[in-house]
Parts: structure tokens; sequence; C-alpha cells
């Protein structure tokens, strides 16, 4: 199994360029079953998610293509199988996303239910109650979601609670409908508005996307396009708390600051200093950071994708935080490996009290998820010897060559066997 072995203590140095966003990428790539014509997608991350769900689409039957690096063109000129199967979805919960467009394209879909994660629960019956109050009939049978639908018919539907995905699913699957869907309580995150412009491209109407009500004209087909994937959010805020730990001076390039302003300005008040211009971020740091409490929610606030980060930093602070996880119910995984070196974390509930260290100590550590596992290689870059980080495949699912990255910027870093 492949590890990262990182030697702590150096500062960061020099620029880097912000990949694609995954969170951005997959609904997209998703996004192809809704028309017959091509749809060519850029600035697609490298990642082991992003080949999943290439191979997922394909095995539907999807033309899938790679004409350049992080350009993948797919056709689904027919659907042979509207199936997305146990193997894929217990590897990649994300692949619920096709559930919303074979509906609409297809009428019907066979989706495996994706079963518990790492980080908790994560229920998808807001996607099926939505797509049921659109007219679909959904049965379970045999761990599979069975959907089916003549066509979907618009309506208004009140979400329960903020979901990203569900928002995604629901505003694809209503792209297609006869008449209009209002979706109420939608997710205002940065990538629903890239998966709406998107479709738009492709000829939906979509009005209000970024804003909690999202109005879904339905049309009669969709047509191929070219769409380029907005900047990865959370790859950006990632390098930043990594200098902002180990001290230096970066710069992201290709990033956006307009999306990240609850965690660029949790970053200042550690006592970072941040720059935007000409679509790059600087941020300069040094000396130890100054605790920071963070508290997750929906966009704008403070993102769950950057907690477990945001928990590192505070783990070699100067002063004691407060850390609460308000989204995933078991998202302190990493508490307990941060601890093995030498972080004073107390978990009680969905809160983590972190008293800063002035060291932390290399360690043998192990990534439970892909956040956790970007927060024990921050740990390692600041830690005293050698960290050696195992399971970096969850790693490897939302991070396009973090090594090589993190290398650029002069950390000593390296994967192993
Ligand atoms: C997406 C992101 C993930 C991020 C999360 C929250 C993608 C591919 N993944 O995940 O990186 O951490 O948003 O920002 O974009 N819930 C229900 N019923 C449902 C759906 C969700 O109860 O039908 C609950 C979940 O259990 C969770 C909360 O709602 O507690 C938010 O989850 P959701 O926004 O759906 O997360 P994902 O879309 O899976």
């Amino acid at each position: 199994m492949e590890k990262l072995i990182i030697e702590g203590g150096r500062p960061l140095e020099g620029a880097v360029h912000i990949s694609g966003a995954k969170n951005a990428a997959l609904p997209i790539l998703a996004a192809s079953i809704l028309t017959a014509e091509t749809l060519c997608v850029q600035n697609v991350p490298r990642l082991r998610d992003v080949a999943t769900t290439c191979a997922l689409l394909t095995q539907m039957g999807l033309w899938v293509r790679q004409p350049a690096a992080g350009t993948i063109e797919l056709s689904a000129h027919a659907i042979a199988n509207p199936l997305a199967p146990y193997d894929m979805v217990k590897t990649m919960r994300a692949a619920i996303l096709v559930l919303g467009p074979l509906v609409a394209r297809c009428g019907q879909a066979r989706v495996s239910l994706p079963g518990g994660c790492a980080i908790g629960l994560r229920p998808v019956d807001l996607h099926i109650k939505g797509l049921q109050a659109m007219g679909a009939e959904i049965e379970i049978e045999h761990g599979y979601l069975i959907a089916r639908a003549k066509r979907l018919r618009g309506a208004r539907i009140v979400l329960d609670l903020v979901t990203v995905t569900g928002t995604e699913n629901l505003m694809m699957a209503a792209t297609l409908a006869e008449g209009t869907t209002v979706l109420e309580n939608a997710a205002r995150e940065p990538e629903v508005v890239d998966l709406a412009q998107c479709l738009n491209a492709m000829g939906a109407r979509i009005a209000g996307a970024g804003s909690d009500v999202i109005t879904i004209e339905g049309v009669e087909c969709l047509r191929g396009a070219r769409y380029r994937v907005m900047p990865d959010r959370i790859e950006t805020g990632t390098f930043l708390v990594a200098a902002a730990m180990a001290g230096g001076k970066i710069k992201l390039e290709g990033a956006r600051d307009d999306i990240l302003d609850a965690v660029l300005e949790k970053l200042r008040e550690s006592g970072a200093s941040i720059s935007a211009a000409n679509g790059a971020i600087t941020l300069e740091a040094s000396g130890r950071p100054r605790a920071v409490n963070v508290r997750t929610a929906p966009y704008p606030a403070f993102p769950t994708d950057m907690q477990a980060q945001f928990m590192a930093l505070n783990a070699i602070a100067d002063g004691t935080a407060l850390v609460t996880e308000t989204i995933f119910e078991n998202r302190f995984m990493h508490a307990q490996e941060l601890k093995r070196m030498g972080a004073d974390i107390e978990v009680e509930g969905n809160s983590a009290i972190v008293r800063g260290s002035a060291h932390l100590d290399g360690a043998m550590v192990m990534a439970t998820d892909l956040r956790a596992s970007a927060c024990l290689v921050l740990a390692g870059l600041v830690a005293r010897g050698e960290t050696v980080v195992d399971r970096i495949y969850h790693l490897d699912r939302g991070y396009e060559q973090l090594e090589s990255k993190l290398s650029a910027l002069g950390a000593r870093i390296r994967r192993a066997g």
C-alpha cells in the first residue's frame, strides 16, 4: 500500500497552480447523460474519483474520451445500461449524481444505495423525495434504488436540509422535466453554480443558482457544449493552511478568492497576511499561528471539507480553539491520529477542544478519509522528524499531485511503495 513520507520543519516558498474542482467536475461529468450530443469538459482534475465516474459512465454505454490532459469528452448518444453498480457506488458516494440525469433522460435508473461511509451515515432520502415529487416511482430492491418515470414533471420542492449533491441531482433532473421546478432551501455552494452554468450552456433554463431558491424551466432536450470547470476551493484552502502552519510565502495561481471568504477570514485571524490579484492568491506567514475557532455550516459559512485542515493548524497554534462540526456526525477521526503526533485534543460530541502544542512529533499515522488525510499531511509538514501517512489512496481521490506540488514549494515529501 502506498504511503507518503514527510520530513517536517521546512517553510513553504514559491508558486503552484490550483487544479479544477473535484466537486464541480463530478456533477458536470454526470450531466453528460442528459444529452445525446457531445459534452467537452475542460480543466478536469486527474483524480481517482474522476476515473471512477468515467468508468461508471462507460459501463452505462457512454463514449468517454480524453483528447488531452485535463479534457474529457463524453457522448451519451445511447445509454444501454442505466445502472450504477454497488462496486462503484461503494467506492464513491458521489455516484448517486447519475440518478437524476438517468431518470430524466432514460425514464429509468438502477442505482446502488450508498452505504455508510467513514464520515457518517449520509442518507439520500432527500434525493429520493425530490424525484418522487417530480413524479418518479422509486422502489428499493436488493440494495438498489429502482426509479421509473415516463417524463418527470416540474414541482415545488422544499428541501428539509441543505444538501449539495441532492440539489445538483434534482436540478439536473428538472432540466428535462415537463414544466417548471422550484427548489427551495437549495445549496448555495459555488459548485452548484458551476454545474448550473454548464447546464445552461447545454440549453437548460436555470435561474437563481447560488441563492437558496433555484428555478428550472424544463426543456425537451439539451445539446452538447464545451465547459471549463472552476478552480478547486478546497485544494486552495488546503495549501493556504499548509503555508500558514509551516510559514513562508506561497502564491496559488488560477485560484479564486471570491468563494473562500470564510476560510480567508480565519487564516487572517490566525495571523497570516493574504492578498489576491490577477487570479492568484498569495499568503505569507511566520512564527506560530494563533488558535482560531471554527464552526462548519453550508456555504457561504465555513466548509466542512476544511475542518480537518484547521484542526491540524490549531494543533500547533498559540492558544486553545473550539472546532465544531455541524454537517457530518462522525468527522473527527483525524483527531485520534493527530493525538498520536502529540496534539492535545478533546472530542466531545460534535465539538473538539484543541489546545495548541509548541511541537508535534512525526509518527506513523493512518488516513481515514480524504480531508483527514490532508490534515495529517499538513501536520507532517511541521512535525519534528519523519511522518509516514498510510492509506494515501484517500488523498488521490481529491488532491491532484499533492506531493509534487508540495515538493515544488520546498517541502520534503515523497511517495513510497
Ligand atoms: C457534498 C460534497 C462533500 C461535502 C458536502 C458538504 C460533493 C461530491 N461532495 O457531499 O465534499 O463535504 O457536500 O459540503 O459535492 N443529507 C440527508 N439526506 C439527504 C442528503 C443529505 O440527511 O438526502 C445530510 C447528510 O447526511 C449530511 C448533510 O445532509 O449530514 C449534508 O450532506 P450533503 O450536502 O448532501 O453532502 P454531499 O452532497 O454528499
